[in-house]
């Protein structure tokens, strides 16, 4: 069989993912060329009849691309509790501890992740590493005291960079931050890192992911589609 691409893996991925999904659920719906995936297939099961009791997702591009193909989208703090989270990761480790962030959407990311009952990450195989690490940790921080935090990281040997646009300009998420990228890798004591930072002045969120997910939907090369679980 002949290799399949990135693009294909996601797909793969994803459509999987999308038959985990029952009417009259709460669904949320993540971010990333992954989930774009995801969302052109539940738009494939809606055309098909499938009702879903409410939809919230963690970023204003899936947002967008949900309502035009046809989802309400709901706010977070709208709903009591969400059923099933259906998301990316950036890396994913084999206790399912991820990194994620890499889109900028990891604040919203993580408080739809733990109000909801089940959390599937739909991953190519790329993503999956023997130890967590491998791509950058984002820290989301506030602007009053990023300058200060930011050397701080640099004193610990994190490795602090801004994370910048395209054009040169400090990267802005949806709710006016910056986020510090720390090249550490891999991550050796990942809960006393996410304790260090958790405790931190001026530290909104960052992109450590553990005892989240419940389970990676793995989309491997030669087309087998693996399901690893807590
Ligand atoms: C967004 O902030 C990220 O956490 C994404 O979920 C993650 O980057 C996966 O994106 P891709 O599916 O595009 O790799």
């Amino acid at each position: 069989m002949t290799a399949m691409t990135q693009a294909e893996l996601k797909a793969a991925a994803a459509q999987q993912a999308a038959q985990l999904v029952q009417p009259g659920m709460v669904l949320g719906v993540g971010t990333g060329s992954t989930v774009a995936y995801l969302i052109a297939a539940l738009a494939r099961r809606r055309a098909a009849g499938l009702n879903l009791a409410a939809v919230v997702t963690t970023s204003n591009r899936s947002k967008t691309q949900l309502a035009a193909v046809g989802f309400k989208v709901s706010p977070l703090a709208e709903v009591a509790q969400v059923d099933l989270t259906i998301d990316g990761s950036d890396r994913v480790a084999p206790n399912l501890d991820g990194i994620k962030g890499g889109g900028g959407a990891l604040t919203l990311e993580k408080n739809v992740a733990v109000n909801s009952k089940r959390v599937v990450w739909i991953v190519d195989e790329s993503k999956v590493v023997p130890r967590l690490g491998g791509f950058p940790l984002p820290v989301e921080v506030l602007p009053i005291s990023c300058e200060q935090n930011f050397r701080r990281f640099g004193q610990e040997g994190l490795q602090p960079q801004y994370r910048l646009t395209p054009a040169g300009q400090r990267y802005v998420t949806h709710y006016g931050n910056y986020i510090i990228d720390l090249a550490i890798d891999p991550i050796p004591a990942p809960h006393g890192l996410a304790a260090y930072l958790d405790q931190l002045p001026g530290v909104v969120e960052h992109g450590l992911f553990l005892d989240i997910c419940d389970e990676v939907i793995i989309a491997h090369r030669d087309g087998q589609i693996e399901s690893r679980q807590k």
